[in-house]
């Protein structure tokens, strides 16, 4: 029998989930920045899950002795036994705790450790910034993902665990001596290729070097295990998978993905490396251009009269043919975007405009949803910029005023409202103008710099009389996807084609640009898979610069930055854009863009993966039980339509690389018949059908891994709602597989306050195993089991600080487990009980774990209880009167005379908390009141936007993070139907470490007198 896998027995989860978070803040040389994906994985979290997956539990009766004695002199020796230590005390646990020193700790902290400052912040209820959170020898730390000491302990550990699983026998001695012997050969040979001059002419010698190099990294990873992504999206895992040395395979349905796949995982790692030029060659090679290049200090690049040295040769052909093209088409400039007052225009901002639909008005007005130009981050309000309307009869004039803006938007909602007149012309008059062309656009501002200050300027009628006539330029001319209304609402708005997304100017310098790439490509030998690599890098820049260069571009105030329009997954309808002057030095400009595409080409140079662009799921695609491990992150059911998105891309880069990889760019758009998603506008609106396509493709998806497949399956998934997991968990039983771990782990978190956007997110990773289900099993037996299990996992979570709608989902896991087991499970009245009323059960259970935490008085058990059973809708009196007796000890008139039930004739309902406190100023404020009532008053601070009356409640009432009332809020947040008080309480506990934070600070700088209101 094998050991177990790490990942089916222990993660250091608030570790990856600390980290985690902070990835997403991270942007020089991150994959996130190179292109954009939908619903990126944080690197932290995959390189985690396939370490875990991939050694055994040290601790593990059946654990190999090799892999122990591994841990022990990797770990648990010389400078590892300092670092890997285990905390003398778990930071984030309210009890004193020694962790045992043992082989599983250190594998946990080896992982991911906080380290000393952090732990000793948390104990003092301080914050740590996110950067010092993490030891800084933790594996997962970003830090880290070039460190080769860390990679090389991480790569051993790895390849013992996989050697003595398939040799027993082999002892720690062969198998250390073992991989040193295979992983030296690699920079040896990566040497001699490496120095040789003149490398990319090639020579017999070159052949043969190139031929040593790829024997010694194919003999070692051959010795490695084999972890595969069968939905790599942007290549997250596949590129973790790399860079701990495994052979790593990743598939993705999606033409768009893949290549950034490639350009994520292979092409850096293939070809992002040293090169030595021959002076002649290199100066006939790039020229006077590249002899300045080199001579530049960033680049790090040496010449010693003879030889040019180059770190990294990609990096160093893509910026090359970057400046190339930013030279041949700079002229452009000051013909499109000609000088204000001797000052280089950065932004354009662009209302569309609309009639107003008053006959004797008939106003041209912009549509504008708010007036502010800038309010820069901690800029005074003084200082903040606005649009001043002037409004004389239908004429509507601007000025540039400075300080706080009192107008209110003339567009909400979609509909209208006439600054001259007042009249309303409502979203159907203004489509009908839309769909006819009548929308105008108007220039309204220009944002200007010189030497670093910037100016903001009303455009005079001369400055517009320089704008030359532009020709028409062809734009895409592909369908969007009409129909798909929910992320593309601009379709309604007579949008039908990807080319409508851009102005015409716009439209002419991607012209332009796309001509110039074309001239490089002339340039270039394309049929040498090398330049095929740059020309790829030089397509993703102009895919960064035409996603912040539509009629749908976000001016992001705060910033005073140009944002792409796929904050949401979506393309939301936008009645006014920034445009930017893409020659400018604006950071989101030609060159800040080309800036990242290198960042990220210089940062990831290790192993490469290999990618196939197909629908996963073909058993053909690798032999049966050939790939050691699956670690994957599927398509949350409904959440994001990705081929339809990522048309937008798709259209540009087949014009530009669809010659150079024409079977990745065969189809006129992306497949959409075969994408694993549950999107009823692809079943002609029918809910039921895309529901059932998306089990059966993943079904199918699983049942081939399954096939293929030694050892665990780890999936990430990030849907809260039970039907996804259950469509989810349908397809691993279907495919012969349970559940044998389940980790909730954060990996986005906003604690913005009042922003609305503000919720927690984790994502659940299940780790699962062939399994054969057996033998029938009575429900109540069942759920007996789980309700133990739900419990002990609610608790232990609750103490990691998981709440609401993500700590019920986390519970699914441990339900599936029990379940999963067996064939059959029967009710008493013996029908069969489907994965559904499994989940279904195992919520409640989780719930119910958590209303036995619940405290307080019956007022706030019984709302609890209530909410539970019946919702918020409207209930009989007698279904109350006989909970009221039964479930909690209140009587019925109490619950209508302190406004928790709201009565209208013979139907009750819950009150919500505006309902409850409704003019009362009090309640809810004091230690002795109803804890639901204090709950309700937290709740309408924060809907109001009153955050000081929020801290004080939090200082006065629950500044501890156990405290009861935050116990009720997370049940609250488990149980109430959408709505605004789901809003406000999935919203404070988004804030919740942050106000106790606040409390805690002030408390500590104010010990006499706590005064928010300060
Ligand atoms: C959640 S995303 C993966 C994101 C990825 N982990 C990352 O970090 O970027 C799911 C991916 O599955 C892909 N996909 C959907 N249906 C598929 C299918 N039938 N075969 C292969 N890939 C598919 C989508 O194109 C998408 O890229």
């Amino acid at each position: 029998m094998k050991a177990k896998k790490l990942i089916e027995v222990a993660l250091p989860i608030k570790e990856i989930s600390a980290e985690s978070v902070r990835d997403k803040s991270i942007r020089h040389g991150h994959i996130s920045t190179l292109h954009l994906w939908w619903a990126r994985r944080p690197l932290p979290v995959c390189r985690a899950i396939v370490f875990a997956s991939l050694v055994p539990d040290p601790m593990d009766e059946n654990c190999p002795e090799a892999f122990k004695y591994a841990v022990e002199m990797l770990l648990n020796t010389e400078l590892g036994k300092l670092h890997y230590k285990p905390y003398k005390d778990i930071p984030y646990t309210s009890i004193v705790d020694e962790m045992e020193d043992n082989h599983r700790n250190r594998l946990m902290m080896f992982i991911g450790k906080f380290s000393e400052k952090c732990q000793e912040n948390m104990k003092d209820g301080k914050s740590t910034p996110p950067k010092e959170q993490l030891d800084d020898w933790s594996l997962i730390k970003w830090e880290n993902k070039n460190n080769p000491k860390i990679l090389r302990i991480a790569r051993e550990l790895i390849f013992v665990a996989y050697q003595s699983d398939k040799r027993p026998d082999a002892t720690w001695e062969e198998l250390h001596a073992e991989f040193n012997r295979l992983y030296d050969a690699i920079p040896k040979a990566e040497k001699n290729l490496y120095e040789l001059k003149d490398r990319h002419i090639e020579t017999d010698e070159v052949k043969q070097l190139e031929a040593e190099l790829q024997t010694a990294i194919d003999t070692f990873q051959n010795e490695m295990p084999s972890v595969f992504d069968p939905f790599a999206g942007g290549g997250a895992i596949p590129l973790e998978a790399a860079r701990l040395g495994c052979r790593s395979y990743g598939n993705d349905i999606n033409p768009v993905a893949h290549i950034i796949e490639r350009g994520s995982a292979e092409f850096p790692q293939k070809y992002g490396k040293p090169i030595a030029y021959s002076k002649e060659e290199f100066e006939k090679l790039y020229g006077e251009e590249g002899i300045k290049m080199a001579q530049e200090d960033e680049r790090d690049i040496t010449f010693d009269g003879e030889t040019y040295r180059i770190p990294n040769r990609l990096a160093f052909d893509v910026e090359f043919y970057a400046n190339q093209i930013y030279s041949d088409l700079k002229y452009l400039e000051c013909q499109l975007y000609p000088e204000l007052n001797n000052k280089t225009p950065f932004v354009y901002y662009w209302a569309k405009v609309a009639k107003c639909t008053n006959p004797s008005c008939n106003a041209e007005i912009p549509l504008l949803g708010q007036f502010y130009i800038s309010k820069r981050r901690g800029a005074p309000k003084k200082d903040w910029k606005y649009l001043q309307p002037h409004i004389e009869g239908s004429d509507i004039s601007f000025s540039i005023e400075s300080g706080e803006c009192n107008e209110s938007g003339w567009i909400g909602r979609a509909n209208l409202k006439c600054p001259c007149c007042g009249n309303v012309t409502e979203a159907k008059e203004l489509k009908k103008q839309f769909k006819v062309g009548k929308d105008g656009r108007r220039l309204l501002y220009v944002i200007c710099e010189n030497n670093g200050i910037r100016s903001y300027h009303i455009p005079s009628d001369d400055y517009l009389k320089l704008f030359p006539q532009i020709e028409q330029t062809p734009t895409p001319i592909e369908p969007m996807p009409v129909e798909y209304t929910q992320a593309l609402p601009s379709c309604t708005w007579g949008m039908e084609k990807w080319g409508q997304l851009f102005s015409r100017r716009q439209a002419f310098i991607i012209n332009k640009l796309k001509e110039s790439i074309s001239k490089v490509k002339e340039k270039v030998d394309c049929d040498k898979d090398y330049n095929k690599a740059v020309i790829t890098y030089l397509s993703f820049l102009l895919d960064r610069i035409i996603v912040r260069f539509t009629e749908f571009g976000v001016w992001h105030v705060l910033q005073e930055t140009v944002e792409h329009p796929f904050g949401r997954q979506a393309i939301p309808m936008k009645f006014s854009y920034p445009e930017m002057n893409p020659f400018s030095d604006l950071s989101g400009a030609y060159f800040g863009q080309l800036s990242a595409i290198v960042a990220y080409i210089n940062e990831e140079n290790s192993f490469y993966s290999f990618f196939t662009n197909s629908s996963s799921g073909e058993k053909e695609q690798f032999d049966k039980k050939s790939i050691t491990s699956v670690v994957t992150d599927p398509p949350y059911y409904d959440a994001i339509a990705y081929a339809d998105l990522s048309d937008f891309f798709y259209v540009w880069q087949k014009q530009i690389i669809g010659d150079l990889f024409p079977t990745t760019y065969a189809t006129p758009l992306t497949p959409k018949t075969d994408e694993c998603t549950a999107l009823k506008h692809r079943h002609n609106g029918n809910y039921d059908k895309a529901k059932s396509h998306f089990e059966n493709k993943l079904t199918q998806i699983f049942d081939a891994i399954e096939n293929q497949t030694t050892d665990t399956v780890s999936i990430m998934f990030a849907h809260q709602s039970t039907e996804a997991w259950t469509t989810l968990c349908n397809s691993i039983l279907d495919a012969r597989m349970n559940i044998t771990g389940s980790w909730p782990m954060d990996t986005e978190v906003s604690i913005a306050l009042k922003t609305d956007k503000a919720f927690l997110e984790s994502s659940v990773t299940v780790a699962c195993r062939p399994s054969e289900r057996k033998g029938f099993a009575d429900f109540d037996e069942v759920k007996h089991d789980i309700r133990q299990l739900v419990k002990a996992e609610v608790e232990k979570l609750y103490g990691l600080g998981f709440r609401g709608a993500d700590l019920l989902t986390a519970c699914f896991g441990q339900a599936v487990s029990v379940f999963g087991h067996y064939k059959l499970v029967e009710t008493a009245e013996g029908d069969p009980v489907s994965v559904g009323q499994l989940l279904e059960f195992a919520r409640e259970s989780a719930a119910q774990a958590l209303l036995e935490g619940v405290p307080g008085e019956p007022q706030t058990k019984f709302y609890c209880g209530w909410l539970q059973m019946n919702g918020m809708g409207e209930c009989a009196f007698d279904d109350v009167n006989k909970y009221t007796r039964v479930g909690v000890n209140v009587e019925i008139r109490q619950l209508q005379s302190d406004r928790l039930l709201i009565t209208e004739g013979s139907q009750q309902h819950l009150a919500t908390a505006k309902e409850h406190l409704g003019n009362n100023e009090t309640w809810g404020t004091q230690a002795t009141d109803y804890m639901i009532s204090q709950v309700h008053r937290m709740m309408m601070a924060y809907h109001m936007g009153n955050q000081v009356q929020l801290l004080n409640l939090v200082r006065d009432l629950c500044p501890q993070s156990d405290a009861p009332q935050w116990r009720v809020l997370d049940f609250l947040g488990g149980h109430l139907p959408e709505g605004d008080d789901l809003n406000d309480v999935k919203g404070i506990l988004a804030s919740a470490e942050m106000l106790r934070q606040k409390c805690k600070e002030a408390v500590q700088h104010q010990e006499a007198s706590l005064d928010f209101e300060d």
